[in-house]
């Protein structure tokens, strides 16, 4: 029949074109992952009072502890969600970086061998301060040394498009250095306080300007306009929202 003979070479080309194309994207995204940031080193800070208490509850609040590294560091955990990657033990990885290495890494998102991390919320800790950053380092280098754990990293097919269209950030890639780092400006009353707590822990669900982040599912916070102080204080303590819906993603 003339009908299949076109058939076949039309579907042998769809073939073709169809792995052309996941083979381009499977490349370019590969390369993306692996290039290096011409990043110098940062100065680690020196200007601060050292505070242990002050360098745990930031590490909580950021989630080096009670986040993806796990309760207290030990990590291991894959995280769910557009590409599953091992958060490693901290006690496995803190040691092998020199403190410059650690704020390059905190602040840009970059890893020792100057690729980005995966995962790593770092426009998030841009608005830290400095002494926060010397206070978290000093408090995560006394964790014990732990065993190094093997290193998950699938990126499927359609996160690695997304990455490619610019609508799933590298970590590096995310940092805004335009953005204020809030934690270097005085924090002397609860607006300042908020701005630079909304910064380090809101914005990693709710998006770098509240209005929402469609791969986390973190809405736009305007809908905070419907709370009253009491019921966001239940909503930070206990993830219950105002129509008392336990919300598990804040918990
Ligand atoms: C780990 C991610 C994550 C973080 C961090 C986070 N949120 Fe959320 N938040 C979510 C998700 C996801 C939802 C939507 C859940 C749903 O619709 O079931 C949500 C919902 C909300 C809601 C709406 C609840 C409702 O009434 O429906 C408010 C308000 C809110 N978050 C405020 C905040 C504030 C303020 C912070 C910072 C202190 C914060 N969130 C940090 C993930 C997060």
């Amino acid at each position: 029949m003339p009908a299949l003979r076109f058939l076949k070479p039309l579907l042998v080309s769809l073939v073709i074109l169809g792995s052309g194309f996941v083979i381009v994207v499977y490349a370019a995204s590969e390369w993306k992952m692996r290039r290096t940031y011409d990043l110098p080193l940062p100065q680690p800070p020196t200007d601060f009072e050292p505070d242990l208490a002050a360098g745990e509850r930031m590490a909580k609040i950021v989630g080096c502890w009670a986040g993806c590294h796990g309760d207290g560091g030990e990590g291991g955990e894959e995280i769910p969600g557009i590409r599953q990657v091992t958060a490693p033990p901290l006690g496995s990885v803190i040691p092998r970086y020199s403190d410059a290495e650690l704020v390059r890494l905190i602040l840009h998102g970059v890893k020792r061998d100057g690729r980005s991390a995966i995962g790593m919320s770092s426009y998030t800790f841009w608005p830290l301060g400095d002494a926060d950053i010397g206070n978290i380092i000093n408090f995560l280098r006394l964790q014990p040394p732990a065993d190094e754990v093997a290193r998950v990293r699938k990126i499927p097919f359609i996160s690695r498009l997304k990455l490619l269209q610019g609508k799933w950030w590298l970590s590096a890639d995310q940092v805004n250095t335009a953005q204020p780092r809030w934690g270097n400006m005085p924090r002397s009353n609860a607006y300042e306080r908020g701005r630079f707590l909304a910064a380090v822990i809101c914005a990693e669900c709710h998006g770098a300007d509240y209005r929402g982040d469609a791969l986390e599912g973190g809405p736009p916070l305007t809908i905070l306009a419907i709370y009253d102080e009491e019921e966001f204080a239940r909503l930070m303590k206990t993830g219950v929202s105002q129509a008392g819906i336990a919300v598990e993603a804040m918990s």
